[in-house]
């Protein structure tokens, strides 16, 4: 008997793909381990009596404070998730009736996609250009034919790692009646957000998380920032209890070792540039600039340089069969070790050897 929803036959479950590995380049994790103060404090913590045999604070109290500390707003403009992808959910299931439309720039973040037809709404895409930059003029069109009720802008956007000019962006945050979600997976790496002036508009969210630049993805741990009165709409559909505590309170130990976090990234984003420039040289490989800690790569034949490293263990995204991704492979930028075995590696591949 099949007992779902009509409109859900033919989705099919997500599948994050499970291949044995050496390297792990294929979904923009931190290359680094937590902290070691933070895991000595986590463990004494436990230790001293867990109370994991209660609930944890349905609300992440205490990791809103940190979070607003950090950010420079105020804990009552804060939503904590399982992930950002748990937010994603929450704010189409606020927002999307049946019907709605969601616009999403594409290639982008798969998850607008999958959430979207999940509540019922219907996603339309918005081509980036040739060279992947936002296309705000195609988005205007896009909102005059459509009159989408809610807008995703990926910046730095996955899989394209290029931001959107933020003064364009606050022109689309003044003039769309919609909501419009900024999602700033990667803001860390690119040294520019909206953080502090979303709160100024009645409409947008930014959406960050953990498990990019904070090395927690283990943890699930993502949060929204918006203005309260859309805060207070979108934390209706929040599920109890969503974050454990354990999370709860290794995010906030994350946050106040944030210079132990900030040296990472400063390492990370010279690896990144270091990474461009040495694939930028290499005959046969297009790489695109990136304020990530990924780079997409375009080659000649990106299946066969995929199933090439994957023999020798290194674990790259493969996007050869989306067809605006024709031949591009996305790469984590990993530790200096991991990224030199790559590029020699695909220096290799690429000679035929
Ligand atoms: C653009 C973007 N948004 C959101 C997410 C979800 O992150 P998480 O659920 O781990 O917070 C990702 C993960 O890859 C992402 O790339």
């Amino acid at each position: 008997m099949n007992y779902l929803r009509n409109d859900l036959v033919g989705l099919k479950p997500y599948k994050a793909v499970e291949i044995p590995y050496r390297i792990k380049m294929d979904a923009n994790e931190s290359p680094y381990d937590l902290p070691d103060g933070v895991k000595k404090q986590l463990a004494d913590e436990l230790l001293a009596g867990s109370g994991l045999n209660l609930y944890p604070d349905s609300e992440s109290s205490n990791l809103r404070e940190s979070i607003s500390i950090y950010c420079g707003v105020q804990p009552e403009n804060i939503i904590v998730g399982a992930g950002s992808d748990e937010l994603i959910q929450v704010i189409v299931n606020a927002f999307i009736d049946k019907g709605d439309v969601v616009l999403y720039p594409d290639p982008s973040f798969g998850m607008y996609a999958i959430f979207t037809s999940i509540a019922g709404g219907i996603s339309v895409e918005v081509p980036l250009k040739e060279d992947f930059s936002y296309d705000m003029k195609g988005f205007y069109k896009a909102i005059e034919q459509y009159k989408p009720k809610l807008i995703f802008i990926c910046t730095p956007n996955n899989p394209t790692g290029n931001t959107v000019d933020l003064d364009e962006l606050h022109e689309l945050l003044k003039n769309f009646r919609g909501i419009v979600v900024v999602d700033e997976a990667y803001g860390e790496f690119c040294g520019s957000s909206v953080t502090e002036q979303v709160i100024e508009y009645p409409n947008a969210v930014v959406l960050k998380t953990f498990s990019k630049a904070m090395g927690l993805a283990g943890l699930r741990v993502g949060y929204l920032i918006g203005n309260k009165e859309l805060v207070d709409q979108i934390n209706i559909v929040k599920p109890p209890y969503n974050v454990s505590s354990f999370a709860q309170r290794a995010a906030q130990l994350v946050l106040e070792n944030i210079d132990i976090i900030r040296e990472r990234i400063t390492v990370i984003i010279n690896e990144r540039e270091r990474l461009y420039r040495r694939l930028a040289c290499l005959d046969g490989v297009h790489v695109y600039p990136s304020k990530t800690n990924f780079l997409l790569l375009r080659v000649y034949d990106a299946d066969k340089v995929y199933r090439k490293l994957l023999k020798d263990g290194i674990l790259v995204r493969n996007f050869s069969g989306n067809s605006r991704l024709k031949d591009c492979l996305r790469v984590t930028v990993g530790t200096a070790e991991n990224n030199d075995i790559f590029l020699q590696k695909l220096e290799q591949v690429l000679r035929g050897q």
